[in-house]
């Protein structure tokens, strides 16, 4: 009896404090942040490391509680009604693990076009099309923040991680970025806009120093990171793991507050990219909110930085004030109830279309493709075989399955020359019992070439040869400089099937699975066609099938420069080039060449804006990409309209653009600005403005509209520490690729100037 009212006594009293305890709501922040303990709070800005996990050496987040796969969990306050979060990479569809520990449902996920492929579009409706499916499959799997997109600009082709970002043009990369963003976030879902910023390289990438100017910083670097938060408003943007001007990204007070929140407006968390640097009173008071994956050894810096004074208090109620405004946002918070069966289906459709969306035609010669009268297809390279949908890394997504062309082009009614098959098979066979002797990263690549046999006899008896060369790469190892020319074996297949294809009369076609530029100049005369449709997604096969049929259309154009050789591009001076090594974080070492350090010397001239400054030859200029049909341009009218805000006026750019082709398809208008001569060095011209027709029949127009504030016209002036569009009379230049300005007219404008801080 005693100990009955005893226990009754205890329920009502925990009942009574539980009844005191604010539980989490949207409206009740502050009293929640009040009812915390400091080590609630730190609690709350440090993630809950997963059991396998050590903080220091974990960089490809595994988690297993949850979701198992997740990169990342944050930490549950139950006292205070604060449940967990969970996040997941990213950025081509959500990374979990397939199977679970007694359970026989299997958690496959899409594997989607990498960044590189989805810029190609560079049709912003498209883009969100395809994140809108990416997104549903986070949130049906439990998943409350997508660890993407990768934001990064392309400087050099050789970055390791190029094929999860979008472009060398910070215009292109910003709004494919936020279109990103908004199609995951339809969702009810987040995103984590990552790496912010200046992760150009991932040699030393733990502690490499991007040293860069306050210009290029600005205008190249962090612009497509402004034009993504500003357009689209992630809940999240992950700090790079690598230092900036000698600091690193995510102890930046001016980098993750003064730019990103006071300018910019972001509303969200700062999360540390995994397993990153992590000083608790730099990166709290600098305004990164969350360090992942996290340890139990950080929430006692915290603690401890607060108790002895050199963290203040104020500084940690913000991060955490922050981390509860995210925390209300999320679906666990919601209590959404997800069933883990998102329609896979429905999203490999998606992804097969939007593949054509995103492939560039290189070369079409005589109209190769689409194919007209061809039945038998002899079938070459490794990568017909084994086709790569995606990157390494965590950038890969664990899918149910990749399409091959072998299997693309039977299901499309196309007979294979059988005996190459078989070659192909014996090959790929005795290549995969080498495979375990292999490192990591370079498992997934790709088998050295092999050339069949019966080149002679099948070229006689199929109608035209499609190659597939390919190129694999992925996160913590940057590309050698061999990897950006075809080698010896490349080269030896292309010649060798297209002369035995071209003396008997018969095409070549040339596939490219890659995830970044390569070297074309030295062998794009060989093939009748070049199609490039990158690393397209888990539906490759079909994909490819498709626009060789004809059933869709590459409509791509690049997103970055093909140069005619790697050390064209300016960056190439001050880039890793053969460097194996990957580094860790601390200043053990800091005055490595290219390693500890890069200097960007060659400022704002980044890709293209290198390229026409120089009037270099290019072998495929930026925004370059053929269609099955041909279109004109006319009717350019630009008219200057009122923006959102007084004094900030907007020009409106009108072109006509009309199918003049025999076949259906879609065409890029790109508007190039170059500005009159003024109080600073400008590019030739820049990239300000695109869009993209709907599918237009032959004969048919489409007038597009597109706006441009004149504001984004400005260069960054350091002294002044503003943005500034000299007053004078800007040309507007509107084509199909930075090369192929089709017409152009001029406008006067008026000086806009907007003061910003300056101290990177
Ligand atoms: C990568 C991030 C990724 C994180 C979690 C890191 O190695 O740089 O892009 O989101 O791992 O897996």
């Amino acid at each position: 009896m005693k100990k009955m009212i005893t226990t009754l006594a205890l329920a009502a009293f925990s009942a009574a404090a539980l009844a005191q305890t604010p539980q989490l709501r949207a409206d009740n922040i502050d009293e929640v942040l009040s009812a915390m303990t400091l080590r609630e709070k730190a609690m709350l800005l440090v993630g809950e490391l997963a059991a396998n996990q050590n903080a220091q050496g974990t960089q490809i987040g595994n988690t297993e509680r949850y979701i198992p796969g997740a990169a990342g969990n944050t930490y549950a306050i139950p006292r205070l009604g604060i449940p967990p979060t969970v996040m997941a990479d990213g950025p081509a569809g959500l990374r979990i693990y397939t199977k679970r520990n007694y359970d026989s449902h299997t958690y496959n996920c899409t594997g989607f076009p990498i960044g590189t492929c989805l810029a190609s579009t560079w049709d912003v409706d498209k883009v969100k099309e395809v994140t809108t499916a990416m997104g549903n499959e986070v949130l049906e799997y439990g998943v409350d923040v997508l660890l993407a997109p990768g934001n990064n600009i392309h400087r050099n082709p050789l970055c390791g991680r190029n094929f999860e970002y979008f472009s060398e043009d910070p215009v292109l990369s910003g709004n494919i970025a936020a279109a990103y963003i908004n199609g995951v976030q339809s969702n009810g879902v987040g995103t984590s806009l990552k790496h912010y910023a200046f992760n150009n390289q991932e040699t030393r990438r733990l502690g490499a120093d991007a040293r860069v100017s306050q210009r290029a910083a600005r205008e190249i670097y962090l612009k497509p990171f402004e034009i993504a938060v500003k357009k689209a408003q992630p809940w999240t943007v992950m700090s790079s793991y690598n230092k900036v001007n000698g600091e690193y990204t995510n102890s930046r007070r001016d980098l993750l507050t003064d730019i990103l929140r006071d300018e910019w407006g972001f509303q969200g968390i700062v999360v540390t990219d995994w397993g990153g640097f992590f000083d608790a009173t730099k990166c709290i008071s600098a305004g990164n909110d969350l360090v992942q994956p996290g340890s139990p050894d950080f929430i006692n810096q915290i603690v401890e930085a607060v108790e002895s004074g050199k963290l203040s208090q104020a500084d940690v109620d913000t991060c955490v004030r922050r981390m509860l405004e995210y925390v209300v946002k999320t679906p666990r918070f919601r209590q959404y109830k997800f069933a883990s069966r998102p329609d896979l289906k429905a999203h490999a459709q998606v992804v097969r279309e939007a593949a054509a969306d995103g492939t560039v035609l290189l070369k079409n010669e005589g109209g190769t493709l689409p194919f007209k009268g061809v039945k038998n297809v002899g079938l070459f390279g490794c990568g017909s075989y084994r086709p790569i949908a995606g990157g390494t890394g965590s950038g890969d997504v664990n899918k149910a399955y990749i399409v091959s062309l072998v299997e693309g082009l039977r299901c499309a009614g196309f007979h294979l020359d059988d005996n190459v098959v078989s070659e192909y098979t014996e090959y790929l066979k005795q290549y995969d019992e080498k495979m375990w002797k292999l490192e990591w990263w370079q498992r997934n690549p790709v088998a050295p070439e092999f050339i069949p046999k019966a080149l002679a006899e099948s070229a006689k008896q199929n109608d035209v040869a499609v190659i597939t060369l390919q190129r694999q790469s992925g996160e913590g190892r940057d590309r050698l400089a061999a990897d950006f020319d075809l080698d010896a074996d490349d080269r030896a297949l292309v010649a060798q099937v297209a002369e035995a294809f071209h003396k008997v009369g018969k095409k070549v076609v040339v596939v490219l699975n890659v995830g970044g530029a390569i070297e074309t100049a030295s062998w794009k005369d060989i093939p009748d066609a070049i199609l490039l449709p990158w690393q397209c997604g888990q539906e490759i096969g079909h994909s490819i099938a498709d626009m060789l049929a004809g059933k869709s259309a590459p409509s791509g154009h690049l997103p970055m420069t093909f140069p005619v050789k790697l050390t064209d591009h300016a960056s190439t001076a001050n880039f890793p080039l053969d460097s194996p090594d990957i580094g860790g974080w601390g200043d053990n070492h800091t005055d490595r060449k290219n390693i500890d350090y890069t200097e960007y010397e060659e400022g704002i001239y980044v890709g293209y804006r290198w390229f026409d400054k120089e009037a270099l030859e290019v072998s495929y200029p930026f925004g370059y990409g053929l269609t099955y049909t041909t279109f004109a341009f006319d009717g350019l009218k630009l008219e200057l309209q009122e923006g959102d805000k007084p004094a900030e006026d907007v020009v409106e750019v009108k072109i006509n653009v009309k199918n003049t082709g025999a076949a259906a398809g879609k065409q890029v208008a790109q508007v190039y600005v170059s500005a009159p001569k003024g109080s600073v060095d400008k590019p030739v011209q820049e990239l300000k403005g695109f869009a993209k027709t709907r599918l237009l029949q032959p004969g048919e127009s489409q007038t597009l509209a597109i706006r441009i504030p004149a504001k984004d016209l400005a260069s960054f002036h350091v002294k002044k520490s503003a943005w500034v569009t000299d007053a004078g009379t800007y040309t507007f230049r509107v084509g199909d690729n930075s090369r192929n300005i089709l017409c152009e007219s001029k406008l006067k404008i008026r000086k806009q100037q907007e003061k910003v801080s300056n101290s990177l």
